[in-house]
């Protein structure tokens, strides 16, 4: 047998770190590319902020008010220092990525793209990056083109350099594609675009949990992510864009904060990244956000990507045992912490309730992917992703639920 697979892949952060993986030693948690667990530190950033910190922002004189300002500041300066944005005020707090793409499309996208014009996205995206570009294309008149994919599963540079036309206005791609697992080669990617003049837009939500993302230095010109997929806490998120593109865009939403002075008449917006953060913003979330990074940057984001390949690796050999098994992606060295794959003939739906029987929690269905499921030929997968308190165990755990899962499906339906 291979030394790695006998020796097995030790866990990255300790399971007692996160309070729900603790209280289950039982469950085998593989679906961090739908939400990762918290540890305890993101519970408690979100306590303390509560118990001492909790004002609406911006808006008081007093003390209290002004500790609450400076908590969602200093959080935006740390998660835009993790991410590699040097100018802080050009991260968008949003959603997640879903809303940092909508906005993205509706307020640049309605005033920049006409008729005539073409977006151009991949065939591996999730539907928040997929969906929004092909409605602003039927609302503009424009033409909506798809990158296709090799049969590695990974972009087709030849067919998307020949795409991305003088007319090309958007093009829109996954970082890292959350049912594949494929990590893209962003910054060829987004040379490619900036050749034609067209906006670069990067969706990052499964590439910022597992990969040191650098986006000062990816040359996209947009950037979107979500928090709660790297540790930190649900609705919070962003959109890094470069400053020239926010500044030139108009608000996505009016209310409160983003506003410089409203005339009886017309209106004046705010600076960045007020101008995009209409009402009260999501301190508490920001503040979580905050103490996920640190605990992520605690780590060492190279040793969370070592981590996650060694574990895809022996994840990827271990899987290739089973028979009736069909994998679908690249090899390890060009894949983030996903694998997805059919097996026997069941149904990924059935297949993912048997798994959870014996206590390993997988997706199973299109993954937000249809266009994918199409070309792959396939309704669904069944999909199994890897975060920093997985070790080979649940590795193991997966494979032997399998054999359990056909002894039951398949011999017990003959
Ligand atoms: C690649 C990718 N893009 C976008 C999203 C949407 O993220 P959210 O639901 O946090 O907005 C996801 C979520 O699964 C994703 O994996």
């Amino acid at each position: 047998m291979n030394p790695q697979l006998l020796a097995g892949v030790r866990a990255l952060a300790p399971r007692t770190d996160f309070p729900l993986l603790a209280g289950n030693p039982e469950m085998h948690y593989l679906d961090s590319a739908a939400t990762t667990q918290k540890p305890r530190t993101v519970l408690d950033a979100l306590r303390v902020y509560y118990q001492q910190n909790n004002a609406n922002p911006h808006r008081g004189a007093y003390a209290l008010s002004a500790a609450a300002t400076d908590a969602y500041r200093d959080a935006r300066d740390r998660v835009a220092w993790f991410l590699g944005v040097e100018d802080t005020d050009t991260l968008i707090f949003t959603r997640g990525t879903t809303e940092a793409i909508n906005l993205l499309a509706t307020a640049w996208g309605r005033p920049n793209v006409q008729s005539g014009d073409r977006i151009v996205v991949t065939r591996m995206e999730h539907h928040a990056n997929f969906v929004p570009w092909q409605q602003l294309a039927l609302a503009t008149g424009a033409e909506f083109r798809i990158a296709e994919l090799t049969p590695a599963g990974e972009v087709d540079l030849d067919q998307l350099r020949a795409l991305v036309t003088p007319n090309t206005k958007v093009v829109a791609f996954a970082h890292v594609s959350n049912a594949l697992g494929t990590i893209n080669p962003v910054e060829e990617i987004a040379a490619i675009a900036r050749r034609a003049g067209a906006l670069s837009v990067c969706d990052g939500a499964q590439a910022a949990p597992h990969l040191t993302v650098g986006i000062d230095r990816l040359g996209v010109d947009a950037f979107a992510f979500s928090g709660h997929k790297m540790l930190g806490p649900m609705g919070i998120g962003g959109l890094v864009a470069r400053r020239e593109v926010l500044e030139a865009m108009p608000p996505y939403q009016m209310g409160g904060d983003m506003i410089a002075f409203v005339g009886d008449t017309a209106t004046s917006w705010n600076v960045l990244p007020h101008k995009f953060e209409a009402g009260t913003p999501n301190v508490e979330g920001a503040v979580g956000l905050e103490a996920a990074v640190s605990y992520l940057q605690s780590l060492g984001m190279e040793r969370v990507r070592e981590h996650e390949q060694a574990l895809v690796r022996y994840a990827m050999e271990r899987l290739a045992e089973v028979d009736d098994l069909r994998m679908f992606g690249p090899g390890p060295e060009k894949r983030g912490g996903v694998v997805s794959f059919t097996f026997a003939g069941i149904h990924p739906h059935d297949l993912s309730q048997l798994l959870d029987a014996d206590g390993v929690c997988v997706r199973a269905g299109h993954h937000c992917a249809q266009p994918l499921m199409r070309a792959l030929g396939v309704p669904a997968t069944t999909r199994a992703s890897f975060y920093v308190y997985n070790d080979s165990s649940d590795v193991d755990a997966l494979v032997d639920a399998l054999q359990r899962a056909r002894e039951r499906f398949v011999v017990g339906t003959r």
